[in-house]
């Protein structure tokens, strides 16, 4: 990988559905891989087979589906944990398995009951195990920002030693700040990786709404793996935002001139079907994909935008995959401007799903004064044989 090439590993599946309200079933996991894969991410995480029969049938089926991606399995460095992970992922095309123990003093101390030389014994163990099942290692030493710097130190560094090649240094609790996380990658690099073909990996949580430039911060500093999700879910805040991250780095490429793999049409459309899918919608003034990131209200912005979009837009809406039609669908629309709508938005609909998606969205726009283009996907996906 080129040393300014940024992997993106989504962690939609797993760290996004743990956000309340945010679980997926198999078939919609599988769903979501697929468009996930089609976006263009680096790894899908996706889940923690341990966890449950349904986390880990859902590693199976995406492992089976999605050939072209890494797909990651979650587990802590716990022999079970590990053999678990590696039996969800025994089909797949490029497995990761990515275990975990936490580093700092509160956790080992309330949360594990073990000592720091037990932690260290417990990561060389997991990381050397999963090595005896896949190339592919990646270790995180959760709480990373909160732990001391030189036991985290000799953690990542027994990680390195028994084959790990991706650490990831997690804000697990959102607690770090530009600066501060700049100055963590920066000794983790210095310290543990010197010359060594290991990647720096970050994982930003949201709680003082600092995840996306935590992330910035972190890559400037020498990370080349980002954990993002889509819409940003996760755990109490969310993670860092893939479609933030992502644009972020397109848009202000004259300071950030880090490359990714991701077809950022594609990302208002992914953003779209998972609201669809876990019925939450995005908040109207989300970056990139809220309804109103492109939308101009006050006359003077009209004026401006209308003379020359520059005026007010840093990206075009069309950049990220927003349809430009601003046909507003309701009762009076036809069958010709919903199949439109389908198009723009990137499905293929046939005759026959349109027929029915039709009725339905009659029915529904009865009831509704604005009909959200989550709701014509998710309308969709009530078709038989729908496809994305
Ligand atoms: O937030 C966190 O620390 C995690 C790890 C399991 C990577 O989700
Ligand atoms: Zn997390």
């Amino acid at each position: 990988m080129s040393q300014n090439r940024v992997s993106i590993f989504d962690t939609t599946l797993r760290d996004g559905e743990q956000s309340p309200g945010c679980s997926m079933n198999l078939r919609e996991k599988v769903r979501m891989a697929m468009k996930l894969q089609d976006l263009g991410v680096d790894i899908i995480e996706a889940g923690f087979p341990i966890a449950s029969e349904g986390d880990y049938a859902a590693v199976r089926a995406v492992a089976a589906q999605c050939r072209k991606v890494k797909v990651a399995a979650l587990c802590r460095t716990a022999e079970q944990d590990v053999a678990r992970a590696a039996e969800a992922l025994k089909d797949a095309a490029h497995p990761r398995i990515h275990t975990f123990c936490a580093t700092s003093d509160i956790h080992l101390e309330h949360k594990l009951k073990k000592s720091r030389s037990e932690v260290i014994d417990m990561t060389r163990a997991a990381v050397r195990q999963a090595r005896s099942y896949a190339e592919d290692v990646e270790f995180s030493a959760e709480d990373a920002t909160r732990s001391d710097i030189d036991y985290l130190c000799e953690v990542l560094e027994a990680a390195v030693d028994a084959g790990a090649s991706v650490l990831n240094v997690p804000d697990t609790v959102g607690y770090t700040t530009p600066m501060e996380y700049t100055h963590l990658v920066q000794q983790v690099r210095e310290r543990v990786v010197r010359d060594r073909d290991v990647t720096i990996s970050v994982h930003c949580h949201n709680d003082l709404g600092l995840a996306v430039a935590n992330s910035l911060a972190a890559i400037e500093a020498g990370a080349r793996q980002v954990e993002c999700t889509i819409n940003g879910i996760g755990e109490r805040a969310g993670n860092a935002s893939l479609e933030e991250i992502v644009m972020a780095l397109h848009v202000r490429a004259d300071r950030l001139p880090y490359a990714t793999n991701i077809k950022t049409t594609e990302l208002y459309p992914t953003s779209q079907l998972l609201s669809s899918i876990v019925g939450i919608d995005v908040q109207p003034n989300k970056a990139i994909v809220g309804r109103n990131a492109f939308a101009h209200e006050a006359g003077i912005h009209q004026h401006g935008v209308i003379n020359n979009p520059l005026c007010y837009e840093i990206m075009t809406p069309e950049s990220v995959g927003v349809p430009a039609n601003s046909l507003v669908l309701g009762k009076h629309s036809g069958r010709h401007a919903l199949s439109l709508r389908y198009t723009e938005l990137g499905y293929d609909v046939t005759p026959a799903e349109l027929e029915a998606a039709y009725a339905r969205f009659t029915n529904l726009a009865d009831k509704k004064k604005r009909i959200y283009d989550q709701d014509l996907i998710s309308l969709l996906n009530t078709v038989v044989g729908a496809a994305a």
